[in-house]
């Protein structure tokens, strides 16, 4: 399905609404460029394997946004614990929300699609900080 056929059908999943595994891949992809161009955050990423991240990534939104179940990965909290060793704050959460969302507008996501995906993404806020 091309990003021109979404619609705001509510029959269908936020997964099928933003365009499957083509418009999931892509996003995944333009978002973690501007990840490991941002100073703010890139630190976190030293030394992970950015193929296995992008799959696990790719995965892991799939499932989240309603479609086909292929995550294999830990869970947000254990995945991220060593990192809020590092130091991982609100901030830096912060900086990838800021990311997810420019990915999805540059993507020409409609807007309350790309609410959905932040309301989302924020729910996951206290695992992915240890709170
Ligand atoms: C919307 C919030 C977030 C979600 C949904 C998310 C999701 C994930 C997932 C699914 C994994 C893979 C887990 C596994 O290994 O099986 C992961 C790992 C990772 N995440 Fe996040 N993450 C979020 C926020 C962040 C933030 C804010 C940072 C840093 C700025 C970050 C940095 C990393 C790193 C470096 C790894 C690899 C950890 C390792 O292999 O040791 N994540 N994340």
């Amino acid at each position: 399905m091309s990003s021109t056929e979404i619609t705001s059908d509510k029959e269908l999943t936020l997964y099928e609404r933003i365009g499957g595994a083509v418009a999931v891949d892509t996003a995944v992809e333009v978002f973690y460029r501007k990840v490991l161009a941002d100073y703010r955050i890139n630190r976190f990423f030293d030394g992970i394997d950015m193929e296995k991240q992008v799959a696990k990534q790719k995965a892991f939104f799939t499932l989240a946004f309603g479609g086909p179940n292929t995550y294999t990965g830990t869970d947000l909290r254990n995945a991220h614990t060593r990192l809020v060793k590092m130091g991982l704050g609100n901030d830096h959460f912060n900086a990838v929300m800021e990311h997810l969302s420019a990915t999805l507008k540059e993507l020409n996501v409609p807007k309350d699609l790309i609410t959905e995906v932040e309301t989302l993404a924020e729910s996951t806020r206290k695992d992915v900080l240890s709170r």
